[in-house]
């Protein structure tokens, strides 16, 4: 049966660049919808540009251009970035839309009719200078907790606590340097506290109705708390001019929220689209509709997508969304990506040094599944991957083929023998493939095609048709091995194609046919059909490829303050060591037990550490200056465990933990191993 399918990724903000973490959700949307679409469901595919806010204003402002100017910019790149990625976005659109701005007054104004729209006053800060309410974000100061300067207004990456803006000491506005005011000043609310919105979640977010992964679905009984326990809290819409919004109906000077608008921006693009090509919006959004709506999101974004969201539409008269797919982080050699480590990889850089996008969409599907844990880019592997499986194993398979064909046959097939196990290997197994394609397991679907790959190549090993070229009379069985070959090739292009649509296209050019679509799995080239000249398909990724891609995308750290003192420099040979003398120094990772300030003396910091022995071992260290001691308890970090103990005023001091400096104005930098280190192991 046909389905009505209507498919969102999350709108990025018009802000900023499309990196590859962006590029793993709009590659795992793009690749369910092409294989809706290839198994002839009706299927469209919108985003947009998420434009309001406080960041787009300033960030404008700060360029000296308008808003408008900012968000029209960061459109046409994106759209770039977006089709060199092969996302086939069925609309592409901007928040900042006539369409959008009436759907959400309309929704806006439903929910005020159902009495869940509330005005109360909110006591927030205020930068007299730039005469504007500033966001969490935009106030700093010293954290309440630890004391570290410069926090932001919510929350301090040095000792992980959280807290409101007005609880920081000597607060700064982040835009104009000044002390922030307290003022009131009038906001309006959703109350999704109401006994009709906790009710209407609880129900829609339960495990049995199926919108959510168990794992997303866990999070929301978290935020709901037991039945009764109302943990929800109203939900603030509204911000103050200065705003880049749409002004609320009936409420000078006050802005629709960018988080209320950006989620209608889905309507908005997709009522665009429906003008456009003339489908009936209505159909897919009235309450009672037998479409289906499905939304990509990552798990940052959950909270928006699956409370705020369908609580509205409920409210307002329009239908909810089916599925909320929640995806986790993408990280690179299993860390966060970081700009100084050159792995905050822009799309556009990608491009620009000359990899292909199918790469990375071959590699993310391979990695990609129905869970929200985090997916790592480790890159060594991405070459490694990537040669072996698409060119290796995939490839290959026509490039043995094609030639024979074309050269020997003037290009034309042979007729196949249907009952060729490897034909029946790969038809047995579509069906399989399309079940993890739709529940979006797409590791699990690449997995086995790699297996069917293999199975053909094993064909085309037992065969092998440059020995039957070479021999007399073996004519016939060359063309028919060859066409087999192809027919391989030809099968396991259909189950590749959502995720290499472009390769996919050289494909269908290359073998002279139409458009492939999933039931095509079930036929084979007729006798007699004729292909075209083989011309390379694809090629590997050189390892150096790779190297120039993270050149291209580090940032160069501050200036060392003695370039002097950091920068290596040729050693004479006085100044060297030999391994042995290196492995005499014991260090291992320890874990920091305990941290206490030691009393009269203000550098240092006394820690207990574990490394696995019976007792632990105490060492002065003189980071007091760089960290609060109650922000290290807990954490790992390397120490010298054979280093003679030291007599101090303080006590015993037995070893020392590493830490890089570069001078004295540049600060002390404890150093971490990565995850999965153990106390006690041994760094070498
Ligand atoms: N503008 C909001 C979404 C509004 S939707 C109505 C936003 N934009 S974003 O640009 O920050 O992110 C867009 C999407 O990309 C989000 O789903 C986000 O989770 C995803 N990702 C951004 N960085 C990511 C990674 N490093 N890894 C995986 N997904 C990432 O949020
Ligand atoms: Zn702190």
């Amino acid at each position: 049966m046909s389905r009505k399918i209507l498919v969102t990724s999350a709108l990025p903000y018009a802000n900023g660049a499309i990196h590859i973490g962006h590029l793993l959700e709009y590659i795992q949307t793009d690749i369910w919808v092409r294989f809706q679409k290839m198994r002839g469901h009706e299927c469209w595919y919108v985003c947009a540009d998420d434009t309001h806010g406080t960041s787009i204003m300033l960030r404008a402002e700060a360029e000296g251009i308008t808003p408008e100017a900012l968000i029209d910019r960061t459109y046409g790149e994106h759209v770039r970035d977006f089709s060199g990625f092969c996302i086939g976005f069925d609309n592409y659109y901007t928040t900042h839309s006539p369409e959008t701005k009436e759907f959400a007054e309309q929704i806006y104004g439903r929910l005020l009719e159902a009495g869940l729209i509330e005005k109360r006053p909110v006591e927030q800060f205020f930068d007299p200078v730039k005469e504007m309410f500033l966001p969490d974000r935009f106030i700093k100061g010293e954290c309440p907790k630890c004391g570290a300067k410069d926090r932001y207004g919510d929350n301090c990456e040095v000792c992980g606590a959280a807290y409101s803006p007005t609880e920081l000491i000597n607060p700064y506005s982040a835009i104009s340097g000044a002390k922030p005011e307290l003022r009131e000043s009038e906001h309006y609310f959703f109350k999704l506290s109401d006994p009709r919105c906790e009710a209407f979640l609880r129900r829609y977010t339960a495990p049995e109705n199926g919108v959510l992964q168990s794992e997303a679905a866990n999070k929301m009984r978290e935020w709901l708390g037991q039945e009764g326990e109302s943990l929800l809290s109203d939900w603030d819409i509204s911000r103050d001019a200065p705003y880049f919004g749409f002004e609320i109906p009936n409420a000078p000077g006050k802005f629709f929220y960018v988080w209320l608008d950006a989620p209608i921006g889905y309507m908005g693009s997709f009522k665009n689209l429906c003008a456009k090509i003339g489908l009936d919006f209505d159909e897919y959004f009235k309450p009672d509709s037998a479409t289906e709506l499905y939304h990509f999101i990552g798990k940052d974004i959950l909270y928006f997508h699956a409370l705020f969201w369908p609580a509205e539409l409920a409210n307002a008269n329009f239908r909810t969304p089916c599925k909320i797919c929640v995806h986790g982080f993408l990280t690179v050699d299993g860390v966060k990506m970081s700009k100084s480590r050159g792995t905050f990889i822009t799309a556009e850089s990608y491009l620009a040094e000359g990899l292909n996008p199918e790469w990375l969409r071959y590699y993310f599907a391979g990695k990609l599944s129905n869970s929200l844990e985090d997916i790592d880019l480790n890159l060594e592997d991405f070459v490694a991957r990537v040669n072996s499986d698409l060119i290796g194993k995939y490839i290959n398979i026509a490039s043995r083929a094609a030639g024979f064909i074309v050269k020997r046959f003037d290009g034309e097939l042979s007729a196949a023998d249907s009952s060729l196990p490897a034909f029946q290997a790969i038809q047995e197994a579509a069906p399989r493939i399309a079940e993890f394609f739709e529940n979006r397991e797409f590791s699990k679907a690449m997995r086995e095609i790699m297996a069917l790959s293999d199975i053909a190549n094993q064909y085309v090993d037992s065969v092998k048709p440059w020995e039957l070229a070479r021999q007399a009379g073996a004519e016939a069985l060359l063309h028919q091995s060859c066409s087999h070959a192809i027919n391989l090739f030809r099968l396991l292009t259909i189950l590749l194609k959502p995720v290499l649509p472009a390769l996919a296209e050289q494909v269908e050019a290359f073998l002279k046919i139409d458009p492939l679509l999933w039931r095509d799995v079930d036929s084979l080239l007729p006798a007699g059909h004729v292909i075209a000249p083989y011309q390379h398909l694809m090629t590997r990724i050189d390892p150096k490829q790779i190297s120039a891609l993270i050149e291209a995308n580090r940032e160069s750290a501050p200036a060392p303050a003695s370039a002097a003192a950091s920068l290596p420099t040729e050693k004479t040979a006085s100044e060297m060591v030999g391994i042995e003398d290196f492995l005499k120094v014991d260090l291992r990772i320890a874990r920091i037990a305990e941290a206490h300030p030691v009393e009269g003396a203000d550098k240092l910091v006394r820690l207990v550490l574990d490394i696995g022995e019976e007792k632990p071992r105490q060492v002065f260290a003189g980071i007091k200056s760089a960290y609060d001691p109650a922000a290290l308890t807990g954490r790992l970090t390397v120490m010298v465990a054979n280093l003679l103990p030291r007599k101090m005023k303080f006590g015993l001091s037995e070893g020392m933990v590493l830490a890089a400096s570069g001078g004295d104005e540049s600060g002390i930098y404890l150093l971490s191993p990565d995850d999965g280190a153990m106390p006690g192991m041994r760094v070498k």
